[in-house]
């Protein structure tokens, strides 16, 4: 009897109060009170905040350590869903109180890294891997990937964004959500937009013209939105033109929305933006990780008329259409399980895949054709790499694979002195280290300095000349979110300068070679030392198995086939961003409202290189570089041929033959540049990459025709006069190369009618920027 009378009220309540899921979203809206929908706009807060200060989210109900939540509200069916980052991987607790079970994730290979494999099903089966992480551990929106354009080389959150180049990092993205999203799991596209530096990043105006927004900082936003249908996009903490990105309605209604199409749902960074009301009326539908004073700023303001509870619907309605898509919705029972075993695989070819060979002199590499067998393992970070950046892109993994494990598993021997001699030196820094966090209370943003070099005495040297085959000496970088790199983390230390010099002198006097790795997050300066030593690869910061992924690629177990989604440049000086940056001089960890008044790249950045990012610059200026966007070498060697263009009438369809001419396999990458006919009006690049594809792995001999697809539209450039997207008729180059600066073979293509197409005049600068121009 009682147990009828239950079910009975069950059902009489769920047939009098709209429950989501049976209801319409529209009904649901109506049955909530203006204080439930003001909650549901808003995230359930976060521990241990002082002053609403940015801090990296601790939620702890539901899934411990993930960076928030939505707030439930039972009576209209509605959970709670969870929210955390991030691009390498899922960040959450791993340890819980009263638990003996552990909730470790796969560190996977920063967003760099991945995006230097040019590999697009490879990233898309690391999102795969990452989406089914967050489901199995009861995570609902992953709060990746991050897009921004690396506009110069010190920004600290380089290592979790692609690239300089909008159609590269545009692809990445598009690939990743796509297999994030097929695990039925959401994503966050994330950080939109123009949020290209850390220093004053919750103050700072970036300044830019219509057109570069366009072209380069906005372009790989619209790639993915229109492509992959991410479930969400987060606004930037950064101010656009003036205006808080998160309080900006051009930019979140008239583009993401109107003209761009998008359907999801738009959250703020956590604790971005300073007016909520504003960030209401402007479609920022919901703030993370949710204040009282947003609470309380937008139900008054409702209450007073001043904001129409019509945007407030509008925003839930955003809200409630990612809940029902949400697993914690649909009951999903996760198993807290999920395969990490198959997905560390996945994390040691995603590394391999992402290193980039910058020099390799006399075959230095791989090592297998040479009779090397005992190894010099120099420099500290040999002994203590970085898997990933710190902050927010940070993965809580299980184990990470060391240099010295990685080469020992392939059965390579390390000099048993210097491995002591290091060891001990990284174990009293750590200790150092250790003892100076109890010194501090505020551990935000945080990460621990990169190892100081050690001297190498000259007769340590001779000794291990003598006695080893080979010297492999890491040159390591830290860099993290909340804070901007400086000159100095670019170049290198004297320290490290001499460690090279003196390896590389004494080795090569006893015939025997020196390979340098970079464990990098950043573009770091090599044109002033790189004819020293006999090859140089560029690791990255790759993830768990980074030792394993290093160790593959030196082995040759496996041909690099990475290449640069950045140019190196011979100088900092050398960029034209370089008077537009923060160089360091207002280093501030946690910036509030009272830390602004430093004027210039604090307060405000103007972009005045504008559209001239990275080798868009250099190769229009014919300036000299280290190393070239899109460069990177093989064991093997490839030939191209038989350009093809096709045009069906709505896109290009680009096809070329590449033929493995050397003796090892290997994967080449093909980009694909574009040089436009000029227009009186409006400058060009010298050439701009449209599209690139890699190949499967070519055996010696082998052959394959790749393909690639240039809708029509991807030819136009943006006339900030006329507002308008415009082809311009002429002769159109396609420029099939290796890299930016090695064309191998160019088809022309005539258009002969110019294509105009207006779009919204937004985002107009407050203020003239001075912009670069030929
Ligand atoms: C970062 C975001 C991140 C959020 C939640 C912020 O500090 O900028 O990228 O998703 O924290 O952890």
């Amino acid at each position: 009897m009682g147990l009828m009378l239950a079910t009975f009220s069950l059902v009489a309540h769920a047939q009098n109060i709209p429950q989501l899921g049976q209801a319409t979203i529209a009904e649901v809206v109506k049955a909530m009170t203006l204080e439930e929908k003001v909650h549901l706009l808003i995230g359930t807060g976060m521990d241990g905040i002082i002053n609403d200060q940015p801090v990296i989210g601790e939620t702890k109900n539901i899934v411990p350590g993930a960076a928030g939540t939505t707030y439930a509200i039972p009576r209209l069916g509605i959970p709670a869903v969870v929210l955390a980052d991030g691009p390498a991987g899922v960040r959450i607790s791993p340890k819980r109180e009263n638990d003996t079970a552990t909730y470790y994730c796969t560190h996977f290979p920063i967003a760099t890294s991945l995006a230097s494999t040019w590999n697009t099903e490879l990233v898309q089966s690391v999102g795969q891997a990452i989406g089914n992480e967050a489901l199995e551990y009861g995570v609902d929106i992953l709060l990746a990937p991050a897009l921004n354009i690396q506009r110069y080389p010190l920004c600290g959150r380089n290592f979790e964004y692609y690239s300089e180049d909008p159609v590269v990092s545009g692809n990445m993205a598009t690939a990743y959500v796509k297999g994030v999203q097929n695990n039925g799991v959401g994503v966050s596209v994330k950080h939109f937009a123009a949020n290209n530096q850390e220093s004053n990043r919750t103050g700072n105006d970036a300044r830019v013209s219509q057109r570069a927004l366009r072209e380069i900082y906005l372009k790989g936003f619209e790639t993915v939105i229109k492509n992959a249908a991410p479930w969400t996009v987060m606004t930037s903490y950064n101010l656009l033109n003036g205006i808080y990105t998160s309080e900006n309605g051009e930019l979140l209604t008239d583009l993401l929305r109107q003209e761009w199409g998008f359907k999801g749902l738009v959250m703020s960074d956590w604790f971005g933006g300073k007016n909520a009301v504003r960030q209401m009326q402007a479609g920022n539908d919901m703030l993370q990780p949710g204040t009282e004073k947003q609470y309380n700023d937008i139900i008054s303001a409702v209450k007073k008329g001043e904001l129409d509870e019509k945007i407030i619907d509008r925003n839930v309605s955003n809200v409630l259409g990612m809940i029902v898509r949400t697993p914690h919705f649909k009951k999903y029972a996760y198993s807290n399980h999920p395969d990490l075993k198959s997905h560390a695989d996945i994390a040691r070819q995603a590394g391999q895949e992402g290193m980039v060979l910058l020099e390799n002199r006399n075959n230095t590499l791989p090592l297998s054709q040479t009779s090397v067998h005992k190894i010099a393992l120099l420099g500290s970070a040999s002994y203590s790499l970085t898997p990933g950046g710190s902050g927010s892109g940070d993965v809580h993994s299980a184990y990470m694979v060391s240099l010295a494990e990685g080469l020992k598993n392939a059965g390579y021997e390390i000099d048993a002195e210097t491995e002591q001699l290091y060891g001990k030196h990284i174990e009293e820094l750590d200790e150092k280290y250790q003892d100076s966090l109890k010194q501090i209370k505020k551990l935000m943003f945080m990460s621990q300095p990169a190892p100081s070099e050690i001297t190498m005495s000259q007769e340590i040297l001779n000794r291990l000349s003598n006695e080893t085959d080979i010297a492999i000496l890491t040159v390591g970088r830290k860099s993290g979110e909340g804070k901007d790199c400086i000159p100095s983390d670019f170049n290198l230390s004297v320290d490290e300068r001499q460690l090279i010099e003196n390896t590389c002198r004494t080795f090569h006097a006893a015939n025997k070679k020196v390979l340098v790795l970079l464990n990098v997050g950043n573009v770091i300066e090599t044109a002033s030392w790189k004819d020293l030593p006999d090859a140089i690869l560029l690791a990255w910061e790759c993830g768990q198995e980074m030792g394993n992924s290093i160790v593959d690629v030196l082995s040759g177990k496996v041909s690099p086939s990475g290449k640069l989604t950045m140019t190196f440049p011979v100088k900092l000086e050398d960029i034209p961003s370089t008077t537009n940056f923060p160089m360091g001089e207002h280093q501030i960890d946690n910036p509030t409202d009272d830390s602004s008044g430093f004027g210039k790249n604090w307060d405000y950045t103007d972009y005045e290189e504008d559209i001239y990012v990275g080798y868009r610059y250099f190769d229009t200026f014919k300036k000299d570089v280290s190393y070239p966007f899109g460069y990177g070498l093989s064991y093997t060697t490839f030939t191209y041929s038989s350009p093809r263009i096709v045009d069906n009438g709505r896109n290009y369809n680009v096809s070329i033959n590449v033929t493995n001419i050397g003796d090892k396999a290997g994967k080449e990458i093909v980009q694909l540049y574009v040089s436009s006919p000029l227009n009186p009006a409006y400058e060009k690049p010298q050439r701009e990459l449209k599209a690139f594809s890699k190949t499967r792995m070519l055996q010696p001999g082998e052959t394959e025709a790749i393909s690639m697809i240039i809708p029509h539209e991807a030819l136009a450039s943006f006339n900030q006069d006329i507002s308008a997207w415009q082809t311009d008729k002429g002769i159109y180059s396609f420029l099939f190369g290796s890299s930016s600066r090695d064309i191998r073979l160019t088809k022309e293509l005539r258009i002969g009618k110019q294509n105009t197409v207006p779009v919204g005049n937004i985002l107009r600068p407050k203020t003239q920027i001075s912009v670069f121009s030929k």
